[in-house]
């Protein structure tokens, strides 16, 4: 038999409560993703995308119904072995980047490193490969603040990276990217499902999640369509080609 869904969800709903109002954000939403699996999660603003990844990616636990994360029940976990499970199955990338401006790319993609305890030379070994995976092997000491927004979104992916998780959970990463570099980051998402990551990304343009091989749609915190197609294809952009600031 083959291996159980990388992600289960089944009949998953979401309350939050705020004093005596409660706010239904999830609805029953049941989703199995299977690894190497490019997903782009649509749907207009309030339809429940950023909850559905808070969920998927562990950062906060569904009011009712079942997650299984490669088979694993992540509600008997503690806290502590949420945050573990996160630590070496997750990378998480934002809209805004999160980078800390003051420190050079080298330095912010060891971070998580640091986090799992890593020691100091396999740290800057492996901040290194992460950042030459995304192509910055000549800016690993550059500050975010004298890259492009392409070139921090890249580090930021570095730093999703180096812990070597099976999935990538990107909440609308290319929301502060102009159009040409969105594609380059793109093409990268889909060089790294190439090698078995597996890819889950909320995004409102039609045109990044054509770049998907699977679009989930929601709305009013549930699933309205759930498709399988053919990947666009994204060109990477050659080398040195992005605009510096
Ligand atoms: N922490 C929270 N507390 C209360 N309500 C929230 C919280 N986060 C989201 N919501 C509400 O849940 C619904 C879904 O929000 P969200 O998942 O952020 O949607 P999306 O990312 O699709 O815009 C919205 O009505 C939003 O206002
Ligand atoms: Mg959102």
């Amino acid at each position: 038999m083959d291996r159980p869904a990388l992600v289960q969800l089944k009949d998953v709903t979401k309350i939050y409560r705020m004093g005596d109002v409660e706010l239904v954000a999830l609805r029953g939403v049941s989703l199995e993703i299977a690894q190497g699996e490019f997903t782009a999660i649509m749907g207009a603003s309030g339809s429940g995308k950023s909850t559905l990844m808070n969920l998927l990616g562990c950062l906060d636990r569904p009011t009712a119904g079942s997650y299984l994360l490669e088979g694993q029940d992540i509600s008997v976990l503690s806290n502590d072995q949420l945050a573990s499970l996160r630590n070496q199955t997750l990378g998480f990338v934002f809209q805004s980047f999160n980078l800390l401006s003051r420190t050079s790319a080298l330095e912010n993609v060891e971070l998580p490193l640091l986090y799992s305890g890593v020691p100091a030379a396999e740290r800057h070994q492996r901040a290194r490969e992460s950042l030459v995976r995304v192509g910055l092997g000549d800016r690993l000491h550059h500050h975010p603040n004298q890259m492009s927004g392409g070139q921090q979104q890249r580090v930021a992916i570095a730093r999703a990276l180096v812990n070597r998780p099976r999935v990538i959970l990107a909440d609308e990463p290319t929301g502060n990217l102009d159009s040409r570099t969105s594609v380059d980051v793109m093409a990268l998402f889909q060089a790294l499902g190439r090698t078995g990551i597996t890819v889950l990304l909320v995004t409102h343009e039609p045109d990044i999640a054509a770049y998907a091989t699977r679009v989930v749609t929601m709305r009013d915190g549930l699933i309205r369509s759930d498709q399988r197609q053919a990947q666009k294809a994204a060109v990477p952009l050659p080398d040195g080609t992005e605009a510096h600031p």
